[in-house]
């Protein structure tokens, strides 16, 4: 092929990824747990371009900058030494979801990018390559690959070959839905790579987080396994605060939230006071995630819609695997 589109989904981590235990092949500190989402993706096309002298990428209608660009040009490298090519390439790729929405697309758009490029050099790799492929671009796209609920691997090895995401339940063993309320439009300051880099040199808590996680992995396997909402938002919500409290205790702090993040991490609990079981997730930035079940979402998004600072709200279930829709020589 020299030409391929491919459709990668999103994902949230209910149990997070913050830390790496190498830097070159961008393998975890710790493992996580997400699930896919069938209501935003990345839709990239990759073209081989012979004649062309250096890489193009646009980017939701645009030509990327220049620190984007250099990130995708490193990734499209490792897949050129792969299939033995030098040639340039012409990368196309679009979000279905509001671009400025706050949202990180590093995920669906590096899963979409490893999927059609690879494609387009002729490479046929197996989904848990992929995966791998996908974490040396962001680690969170190695999840993406796959749908449903989905575990990342810290591996053992050096070379990073078994630090890969598997599938562990498909969608349907378990149709959770997911809210996400917009706080603010801006882009963040402190991007993910650079939060955790600083978050491992500076915080005097990050071997009790790294330790700590291996509970949280076990506990939310079986959550999801005993389809128990309880126990799953439970551990998703401590998680999370754990991992915004780690990375508060960086020097300097590192505070991913605005006041609106935290009346609605208020919000929610009031709402399961009130008997409407929903918890909610926030990775580094100010936008919240509520986890909820199907009979639940219309109660949830109506109140919660009705707060001040909340400037969209965008729904979603569970999606599929990345997958191919289009290619040609
Ligand atoms: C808070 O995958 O964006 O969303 O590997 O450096 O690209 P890099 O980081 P990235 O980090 C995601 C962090 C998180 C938690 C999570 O998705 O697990």
């Amino acid at each position: 092929m020299s030409k391929s589109t491919a459709i990668a989904h999103a994902n949230i981590a209910l149990v997070k990824y913050w830390g790496k235990r190498d830097h070159n092949l961008n393998l975890p500190a710790v493992g996580s747990i997400s699930v896919t989402l069938d209501g935003l993706h990345s839709k990239t096309t990759v073209e081989l371009a012979p004649e062309a002298s250096a890489d193009q990428f646009i980017l939701n209608g645009r030509e990327a900058n220049e620190k984007q660009a250099a990130r995708t040009s490193a990734f499209i490298d490792k897949i050129r030494r792969m299939s033995g090519s030098d040639k340039r390439v012409r990368v196309i790729s679009d979000n279905n979801f509001p671009t400025g929405a706050g949202l990180a697309s590093s995920a669906s758009g590096f899963a979409a990018l490893t999927l059609a490029a690879t494609r387009a050099f002729n490479l046929r790799l197996a989904a848990d390559l992929l995966s791998g492929l996908a974490r040396e671009g962001s680690g969170s796209a190695a999840r993406s690959i796959f749908g449903g609920y989905v575990e990342m691997e810290i591996g053992t090895e050096s070379d990073g070959r078994d630090a890969v995401a598997k599938p562990l339940f498909p969608s349907e063993h378990w149709p959770l839905r997911l809210l996400i309320l917009i706080t603010s439009e801006a882009e963040k300051k402190i991007g993910s790579t650079e939060g955790m880099n600083l978050t491992a040199r500076t915080s005097p808590y990050y071997d009790t987080w790294i330790h700590s996680s291996l509970e949280d992995l076990q506990n939310m396997r079986d959550a999801i396994a005993a389809r128990d909402f309880q126990q799953m938002g439970e551990i998703a919500e401590f998680s999370c605060l754990k991992m915004h409290g780690l990375a508060m205790s960086a020097n300097p702090g590192l505070i991913y939230w605005n006041e609106v993040t935290i009346e609605l991490i208020h919000a929610v609990r009031n709402l399961r006071s009130q008997g409407i079981p929903a918890y909610f997730t926030i990775d580094a930035g100010p936008q919240v995630k509520v986890i909820c079940q199907p009979e639940d979402v219309a109660v949830i998004r109506e109140k919660l819609s009705q707060m001040d600072g909340v400037i969209n709200i965008l729904e979603s279930g569970l999606g599929p695997k990345a997958y191919i829709i289009g290619e040609n020589d």
